[in-house]
């Protein structure tokens, strides 16, 4: 009966027209620009990327490889994307224009009556709906890039795709083969170049991480209201799943943390099985992904609504730690991510050394040795977008500055956590900041 009705469902969806795309997409001009910018890094080479798969469990959620997502907003399964970087003429070979193509695999009619209607190649509204110049069948890939090899030999030097696919391998190695190559060439990792353009984020995917911070800020809200003596963390985390879905987020961008007591103190703790308890201390970091773009945003309560004297003043000490880094930040000049303190002037150094010189724990030693992780990181498509974070913090970046002290043997673990965009003068906005922080504000926030 499940499996039928469940097939009844997937017709129904089958025949409705014209469904509304789940997710916001940005102007079709945006993601080219991306291509573009990403063929001028190629150095006169050619790009393939793969879309992730549909997984085989037709019933497991799906998310689009990020490299992928940035590249094109493209959100269906098991495409790929070609990208030819433009030359210049140079003696005996002619000029070679900028060239993308997107190959989209057959349709799967058998996989369609579960997971829905995909588009293929041979529909007509093709390259109107991806915003890729060509659109080709999947099975034209190999051709296509035997072709552009065979005409512009170096281009089979300077192939940039993915060495963890097998796809990607299997394809270099069938092309050098047909080629009569000795050996397949090695090709470059294509996930460097793209993920320096991620790292900078353009006004579409500005207002992205806004509405995800928005949505965000919404069920962090509700949670604080909800929070008290008795509830259990399963509870709350329902309350969050709740809202982030009713203000149109996805997914949460990562898995909710509810830890009260003792595992306030346990950093990536995502059990969420305890019931919470009158004098504990909780750490919610939760938030979530709207349009694949995430937020993070962490609060530390008082289950009951009141912090004891030295939770508060923990408390206090993680805001002000979080507020020297704030101030402390020079756009190109300060790192985040710094836990070893390698820069004097990092946000990492500035937070442990403001914890150092305002609080003792229950020995006498002062408080910095139990800050345990970095104080950031870069924040997109992936909730850890990916960062050298050898680099300074450049204008155009969105990241978080989340300091926590974590106290087991006084079961008070503290991190707030908010997420920051430095905009072109060098300023800091924060994404997060409609969400009450300072200790008597978020009690307020919590009577109902
Ligand atoms: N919100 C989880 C983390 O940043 O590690
Ligand atoms: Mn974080």
């Amino acid at each position: 009966m499940k499996s039928f009705c469940r097939v009844m469902f997937a017709v129904t969806l089958i025949f409705a027209s014209a469904a509304l795309p789940a997710l916001d997409r940005q102007p079709n001009a945006d993601y080219h620009a991306r291509r573009v910018a990403l063929a001028n890094k190629l150095n006169g080479g050619v790009a393939i990327l793969f879309a992730a798969e549909e997984p085989l469990l037709d019933f497991m959620p799906y998310r689009q490889d990020a490299d992928f997502y940035y590249l094109t907003g493209w959100n269906e399964p098991g495409a790929a994307l070609l990208i030819e970087a433009p030359q210049a003429a140079q003696g005996t070979h002619p000029a070679r224009p900028y060239r993308e193509i997107m190959f989209l695999p057959t349709r799967n009619l058998r996989m369609e009556l579960y997971t829905g209607r995909k588009l293929d190649a041979a529909s007509p509204d093709a390259t109107q709906l991806t915003g890729v110049d060509e659109v080709k069948m999947m099975s034209d890939l190999a051709v296509t890039l035997n072709q552009m090899a065979a005409e512009n030999r170096a281009a089979a030097y300077r192939i940039w795709s993915e060495p963890d696919t097998e796809q990607a391998k299997a394809l270099v190695q069938w092309t050098a083969t047909t080629l009569g190559m000795e050996s397949a060439p090695p090709f470059s990792d294509v996930r460097t170049p793209v993920q320096l353009l991620r790292a900078t984020k353009d006004a579409g995917e500005l207002a992205l991480l806004h509405k995800a911070s928005d949505a965000s800020v919404q069920a962090q809200f509700a949670m604080m209201k909800s929070v008290h003596p008795g509830q259990k963390e399963r509870t709350t985390t329902g309350i969050i799943y709740e809202k982030l879905l009713e203000n149109g987020c996805e997914r949460p961008s990562y898995a909710p943390i509810v830890g009260s007591g003792e595992k306030s103190t346990e950093l990536h703790y995502s059990d969420n099985s305890q019931t919470m308890r009158d004098g504990d201390v909780v750490v919610v970091d939760a938030a979530g992904e709207y349009s694949m773009y995430a937020s993070d945003i962490t609060r530390t309560m008082p289950v009951n609504g009141h912090f004891t004297a030295r939770q508060r003043e923990v408390y206090g000490i993680v805001l002000g730690a979080q507020k020297a880094a704030i101030e402390g930040l020079v756009a190109g000049k300060s790192h985040i991510n710094d836990p070893q303190h390698k820069y004097p002037d990092s946000l990492d150094t500035i937070a442990f050394n403001y914890m150092n010189a305002h609080g003792k724990d229950l020995h006498g030693e002062p408080l910095g040795k139990y800050f345990i992780h970095g104080i950031g990181h870069s924040v997109g498509i992936d909730v850890h977008d990916p960062y050298d974070y050898s680099q300074p913090i450049q204008k155009g970046m969105v990241f978080t500055i989340e300091p926590g002290i974590y106290i087991p043997e006084e079961k008070i673990g503290v991190r707030i956590e908010d997420v920051f965009y430095v905009d072109q003068d060098g300023k800091l906005v924060d994404l997060t900041e409609a969400l009450p922080k300072d200790a008597e504000a978020v009690e307020k926030a919590m009577r109902k």
